[in-house]
């Protein structure tokens, strides 16, 4: 579904991506595992569009959407969550999922100011699907809450509902149960388990080996910019390479 070639993408000169290819196919839980630098976001963000690579090329569905701008690539069926999240803390967390369907809106200033029968018929249509995707997390009850005032936990399911809410074809998501406890992981973890069963393609950037080995189908496996190995969970956890690379130095700093 997504394929990377040879994407590199350069700060200032330092190299954050070198020559990464990998590949992420359909209908499966791909996870994207490496030490902290490696290079994970800027790959999720290299791929929405938030920041161009400084060369190389990146496909989706037979789309080459290297060049193209962020909401491009969403309406290509595209969707993700931000490391640091990225919430309207002054916009009801209902508001906040409904922006995860601004592309299907469609209506012209003007006929938002007039607010015709169909449109108003259109934007019933669209609350209930936002507060269907806040009911899947568990969030029905703070739909009118303004976001700001959520528990981080909250925060972070209120992002996994506004990238699912327009049923994309795949789901990017970066860090989506960093801070949260057990209790709360599990429950995201079970949301990931039922997207996948759902049929929906994952790209996850997570940070616990457990999980990762729990729920992924494929793990690719970044090292300071550099794709050092893929394969299934099983292969990963056995790779010399990456057991140098990643879990050797997750133990020394541990
Ligand atoms: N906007 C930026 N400007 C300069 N350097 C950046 C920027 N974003 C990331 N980097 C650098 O790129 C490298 C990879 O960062 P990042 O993709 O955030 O890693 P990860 O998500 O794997 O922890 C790091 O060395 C980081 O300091
Ligand atoms: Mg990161």
């Amino acid at each position: 579904m997504l394929q990377l070639e040879q994407v590199c993408k350069n700060f200032g000169g330092l190299p954050a991506l070198s020559d990464v290819s990998c590949v992420v196919p359909r209908g499966q839980l791909t996870a994207l595992i490496g030490p902290n630098g490696a290079g994970k976001s800027t790959l999720i963000n290299c791929i929405t569009g938030v920041l161009k690579p400084s060369s190389g090329e990146i496909h989706f569905l037979n789309n080459q959407i290297t060049a193209l701008p962020s909401y491009q690539i969403t309406r290509l069926g595209i969707a993700r969550t931000f490391q640091n999240l990225k919430l309207f803390p002054r916009l009801s967390v209902l508001d906040n999922v409904l922006t995860g369907l601004t592309c299907e809106g469609g209506s012209s200033m003007l006929m938002a100011m007039l607010r015709p029968p169909y449109l108003r018929h259109r934007e019933r249509q669209l609350k209930l699907r936002a507060m269907e995707a806040l009911d899947r997390f568990g969030l029905s009850d703070k739909a009118d809450w303004p976001a700001g005032v959520l528990a981080y936990g909250d925060k972070k399911r209120v992002e996994l509902a506004r990238a699912t809410v327009g049923r994309p074809q795949l789901i990017l998501l970066d860090e989506p149960v960093a801070g949260l406890n057990a209790e709360e992981t599990a429950a995201v973890a079970e949301q990931l388990r039922r997207l996948r069963r759902a049929g929906h393609t994952l790209l996850l950037v997570e940070h616990d080996m457990d999980l990762v080995m729990d729920i992924a189908d494929r793990v690719v496996v970044l090292d300071s910019g550099k794709c050092i190995a893929s394969g299934s969970p099983n292969e990963i956890r056995r790779n010399p390479l990456v057991l140098e690379a990643y879990l050797g130095r997750v133990e020394a700093t541990a």
